[in-house]
């Protein structure tokens, strides 16, 4: 797999169409004008003579034999497997055996500023600034677009309004490419945007799936097999999608123990909007069918969702569907028992069985675990600078992005615990290319997992420096010096050096006061044959409970109440932690009730705000209660787990499984809308 995230995984999409058009949203032409007006009008002039080609929109009619060829290379892009012992085997074992399929739909980010970027002609080369998440990756691709070496090429993130994982995605090389082209062209400094309607086009979004279940349990509740299909619409183009396939392969069967697996993963060519990275990247699907379906298996069992989940779920010791060891850092049984008492889980659960009248409540559960930052790859790394300035401030420079998630400040955090001083000394530098070397790409929710990694490196090399020079101003022994909020104390005698003074001091007897850190996390075993190994070093784990309020005249229904707790291993800013929590849950709120980018013969339908919901303030749950559990894990800083990602995963298993908690119906399609509430209701059959 190795350079997988180095640039496009497969050369599959030309800026330009080249003789095939193969979606809506594939870019025919440029017009470069002075302002918007005049290159909407100049676009006008622009005649494109169409030959139509037969089309596919559904992933399952694109593998059908005879189908349409999408690209030469035929229309399954990637077939991934996991497998464990074996599958036949353990549902022989089995006393009851569930099937089921689910249907996921096309999310999009919603971020509140769409794509842009600006180039400026510098020299034999070009500026780009714009709002991205990788800025190395956009250096090389506009290096390639344009013709010219990458060091002629120069990017500084622009102030990101929002990203979601699009920005770190090809839209950014379109965008940031042709207004390279066109400074290049024009000699002078050349914009390029997208507004919300194009960028709702073209942009990446989540990957609509298709996902087969078929579940072997003991009467006692056991699981004994677990065989999935997972077919992801890829759109017409590939982008990150071959990623997107993996993650939710390896996470398939859910947080659980099952002697036997066996998962087949098709990422698959259609003629829709092509489709990619997006917060979760794969796991939202999988969790949605994986914690649907363990409801359905406890439903035909007769026992309840907790004992089912305490049966099998994942603890130390237990090996996940990659026959990977679980080890000391694993949460989840943790987060689950905080979500079940706080909620008064099995009572409420018990109680919503017996309900008259018009408005049901529910309850339901959901649990996951979420492999952090990038998995079986080579490029797992991150660099960052750190300089102590001569008067006391220090300067934190790196080319992983701030978009929105405070995880740059979580560096800064890191930085300034272990050189002892107060946060407010720090000045993060924005992100450029020709500053700070490539630090890998924003993504994965890795930046305060393996950036503060390399950020603990560069300041504790600069710190053990200003201890020798503490000691020297304080006449001690070197482990006597300790630095505290920004003062050297001689612990022997509390004789006291402010932070300046000491800076001062270590620039006097020319100390270096800036260092690089390094920090490259191990490589992930990964057998692709047999389809076993430690895809992740470490896990995130979670659990969350949503209560909800049907109408059985209307189908209409609220989240009343949502409680969540994840194993973050160590939170670094417990209060952002909290943040990206709430607002993971809100947008896995989003995709369970309400978002839906809807494809119509290829043609996106809502490409706008108004009819693209998102949830709003008035969406979301009045008791909302998040827990944070730390099992510190092997890989990040102080024990740290990522979480910018995983929290997007929960509602919606959650959220669909209160509702046949409420009404006795099994809803395997997102997003869940009122009106399939109403239709679960009329169909008399189920
Ligand atoms: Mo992300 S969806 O890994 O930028």
């Amino acid at each position: 797999l190795g350079d997988v995230y180095k640039r496009q995984l497969i050369p599959d999409r030309p800026l330009f169409a080249e003789g095939k058009v193969r979606s809506v949203g594939d870019i025919v032409a440029a017009v470069i004008a002075e302002g918007k007006k005049y290159a909407e009008e100049a676009a006008k002039l622009i005649k494109v003579g169409y030959d139509p080609l037969p089309t596919i929109f559904d992933p399952l009619d694109a593998i059908k034999e005879g189908a349409p060829k999408i690209h030469e290379s035929g229309n399954i892009v990637k077939h991934f497997k996991v497998a464990k012992g074996d599958v036949e085997k353990g549902f022989n074992e089995a006393d009851v055996i569930v099937e089921n399929e689910y249907r996921t739909q096309f999310q999009d980010s919603a971020s509140m500023e769409t794509e842009r970027g600006l180039a400026i002609p510098e020299g034999d080369g070009v500026l780009i600034m714009g709002s991205m998440q990788c800025p190395h990756l956009v250096r090389e691709a506009v290096a390639k677009i344009i013709g010219l070496s990458p060091d002629k090429v120069k990017v500084i993130q622009a102030v990101t309004g929002g990203a979601f994982g699009p920005k770190s995605d090809e839209v950014v090389y379109d965008v940031m490419g042709i207004a390279a082209l066109a400074a290049l062209k024009t000699k002078r400094p050349a914009f390029c945007w997208l507004d919300r309607e194009d960028s709702m086009i073209v942009h990446t979004k989540r990957h609509p799936a298709v996902i087969k279940h078929k579940t072997g349990a003991k009467r006692d509740g056991r699981l004994t097999a677990s065989k999935v299909e997972i077919y992801l619409d890829s759109g017409a183009y590939a982008s990150s999608g071959v990623l997107v396939i993996m993650r939710a392969t390896f996470h398939a069967n859910g947080a659980y123990e099952i002697p036997h697996v066996k998962n087949d993963g098709y990422l698959v060519y259609t003629n829709n909007t092509y489709t990619g990275s997006l917060r979760g990247f794969g796991a939202p699907q999988v969790f949605f069918a994986a914690e649907s379906q363990i409801d359905e298996v406890a439903k035909r069992l007769g026992i309840d969702p907790v004992e089912i989940r305490r049966i099998n779920m994942l603890k130390p010791g237990r090996r996940t569907s990659t026959n990977q060891l679980v080890d000391g850092s694993c949460g989840l049984p943790e987060c689950f028992e905080k979500v079940i008492e706080a909620s008064d889980f099995l009572e409420k659960w018990r109680r919503n069985l017996q309900q008259n009248g018009s408005l049901r409540k529910g309850i339901g559960l959901a649990i996951l675990y979420h492999g952090n930052s990038l998995g079986p790859t080579e490029n797992d790394y991150a660099s960052v600078k750190i300089s102590i300035e001569r008067n006391g401030e220090v300067h934190l420079g790196t080319c992983l992005t701030e978009f929105g998630t405070g995880s740059i400040s979580g560096l800064a955090q890191i930085a300034a615990s272990v050189l002892g001083v107060p946060i407010s000394y720090f000045k993060v530098l924005r992100p450029d290319t020709s500053q700070f070397k490539d630090s890998g790409p924003t993504v994965a929710s890795r930046v305060v997992t393996i950036g503060g990694r390399a950020v603990k490196i560069a300041a504790e090399r600069l710190r053990d420096r200003l201890k020798i020079v503490a000691s020297h101003l304080l006449n001690c022994k070197l482990n006597e010096v300790a630095i505290v909020d920004g003062y050297a104390f001689n612990t022997r005698n509390g004789k006291v050096v402010k932070w300046k003074d000491l800076v001062e001091a270590a620039y006097n007897m020319g100390v270096k006061m800036e260092e690089e850190g390094f920090f490259e996390a191990p490589v992930c075993e990964w057998n692709e044959e047999n389809g076993q190994g430690s895809p992740y070093v470490q896990y995130t784990y979670g659990a969350a409970v949503a209560e909800v309020e049907v109408d059985l005249e209307t189908g209409i229904y609220r989240v009343t109440d949502y409680y969540v707790a994840f194993d973050v291993g160590k939170a670094i800013n417990p209060r952002g932690v909290l943040g990206q929590i709430y607002g993971g849950s809100v947008q896995g709120i989003g995709y369970a009730m309400m978002e839906e980018l809807v494809h119509e013969n290829g043609q996106v339908k809502n490409p706008n705000l108004r009819d693209y919901y998102i949830p709003t303030s008035l969406d979301i749950p009045k008791n909302f209660k998040a827990f944070i559990v730390e099992k510190e894990g092997p890989l990040g800083p102080f024990g740290a787990k990522v979480i910018a990602e995983p929290p997007v995963a929960l509602p919606a298993p959650a959220i669909r499984n209160a509702i046949l908690n409420a009404i006795g119906r099994s809803i395997n399609s997102l997003p869940i809308t009122p009106e399939k509430v109403l239709l679960s209701l009329l169909n008399k059959k189920r």
